[in-house]
């Protein structure tokens, strides 16, 4: 796409056309879309192939539909290899990035006493998983410390943790949803490596922000959602499994007539590829739009996407941040287009009612979503502001001047 954007961009680098970009997004003449991280504005593409595949299961039956756009199916799996470096084999559907996260772990064989190594700022249902495999399975979860300087998790620290427990288990959350800190999930992935562990990083708020490379992260099961910052529809996500450990026979518990083969009354096999992770039924318009969304983020090209998102929201942080009684609350030396922070004098139902008022969109976060860095950070909740790349400057001086106001008149 063209330029409008070219300040920074290497001359190699695509370009982006925000009015373009911005036509082709519904949403953006209605809204001020500052909730990206919760699910980015679809566009039309996305939106168009969902409505004619829905069109089409009612004028011809939703198997028959199904069949007919077979080929515009696999290109989720295919697309989605694209976007991560993989092979389509390594990819899987799920209804959720959650979803896709559970399965993954009932893959692994629990035993009391098993280490879950994790990090201070994984999502809270993540958090809440490991607990639950505590009570299920006694399995210890470890928290590695996080770094004093505020980058996030002090890898150095985690690796030695790794050494002394061998985890059966190492799971880090690329950017939490409570924050724009980035977790360093490459250095990470290379100690696993070294060391052999598993490895299971939650990239759901990174994919469709940031380049994503499996191999480079070293990961062995990843997991997201198509409906935050690749812009595709509700009830989606998707895991990557490794050659290595789709190799290693690693199964989910639950599986179904998709992801196996009855060959006999006694037997079953699991399919070679990451397809063992979905299930049989789908949600093809869903499935539809989502290949769509991976498709036009690809157009758009992650690299100028990767360059703007941060920069847009590295912008809001600072005006935000010399407004008297905000506190912005994003710890690292580049953070993501998480934007978080508390404000004085209000309460947090009425603050995100009076943005929205304003027609413009946001989040709150809340201690249990974050037991870790809120209490660090002696908050009990934020607001949270997540741009994208089809943002624009003018929305975030006007959001970044409606929080000022509403500073100004806070009890
Ligand atoms: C970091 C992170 N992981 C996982 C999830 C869960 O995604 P889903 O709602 O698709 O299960 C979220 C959702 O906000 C998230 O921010």
């Amino acid at each position: 796409m063209k330029n409008h954007d070219s300040a920074s961009a290497s001359s190699s680098e695509p370009l982006l056309d925000l009015a373009a970009l911005r036509a082709d997004t519904p949403g953006c003449e209605a809204v001020i879309h500052f909730n990206n991280a919760g699910a980015g504005l679809m566009p039309r593409p996305v939106l168009q192939v969902m409505l004619d595949h829905l069109r089409l299961e009612a004028a011809i039956g939703g198997y028959e539909a199904s069949a007919a756009r077979a080929a515009e199916v696999a290109d989720f799996h295919a697309s989605i290899a694209e976007l991560l470096g993989a092979r389509p084999g390594n990819i899987a559907f799920a209804g959720s990035a959650t979803h896709a996260y559970t399965k993954a772990l009932s893959a692994i064989d629990f035993r009391p006493g098993d280490v879950i190594l994790t990090t201070r700022n994984d999502f809270v249902s993540n958090q809440i998983a490991f607990l639950a495999l505590r009570k299920r399975h006694g399995v210890i979860i470890v928290h590695a410390p996080d770094h004093p300087d505020g980058s996030g998790v002090d890898v150095d620290a985690m690796a030695g943790l790794m050494r002394t427990h061998r985890p059966r288990l190492v799971a880090a959350t690329h950017v939490p949803t409570n924050s724009g800190l980035v977790q360093p999930v490459a250095e990470i992935g290379r100690h696993c490596r070294e060391l052999d562990l598993l490895y299971l990083v939650d990239a759901c708020q990174s994919v469709g922000q940031y380049p994503i490379d499996v191999e480079e992260i070293g990961c062995d099961l990843l997991t997201a959602t198509c409906r935050k910052f690749l812009r595709g529809p509700r009830g989606s996500g998707f895991l990557y499994v490794s050659d290595r450990v789709l190799e290693a026979g690693y199964e989910p518990l639950h599986i179904d007539m998709h992801g196996a083969r009855w060959i006999a009354p006694g037997y079953y096999r699991p399919v070679d590829t990451a397809a063992r992770f979905e299930e049989w039924e789908f949600p093809y318009a869903t499935v539809l739009g989502c290949a769509a969304a991976v498709r036009y983020a690809l157009r758009v090209g992650v690299a100028p996407v990767a360059r703007r998102t941060p920069t847009l929201a590295a912008r809001l942080r600072e005006q935000l941040a010399a407004v008297p009684g905000v506190r912005t609350l994003d710890r690292g030396a580049a953070p993501a287009a998480l934007v978080t922070f508390a404000i004085e004098g209000w309460e947090a139902g009425p603050f995100k009612a009076a943005m929205d008022m304003r027609g413009i969109n946001s989040a709150l976060s809340y201690r249990e979503f974050a037991q870790f860095d809120f209490a660090d950070k002696e908050v009990e909740w934020c607001l949270r502001l997540s741009p994208h790349y089809y943002n624009t400057e003018d929305e975030i001086d006007t959001v970044a001047g409606a929080v000022a106001e509403l500073a100004r008149n806070a009890r």
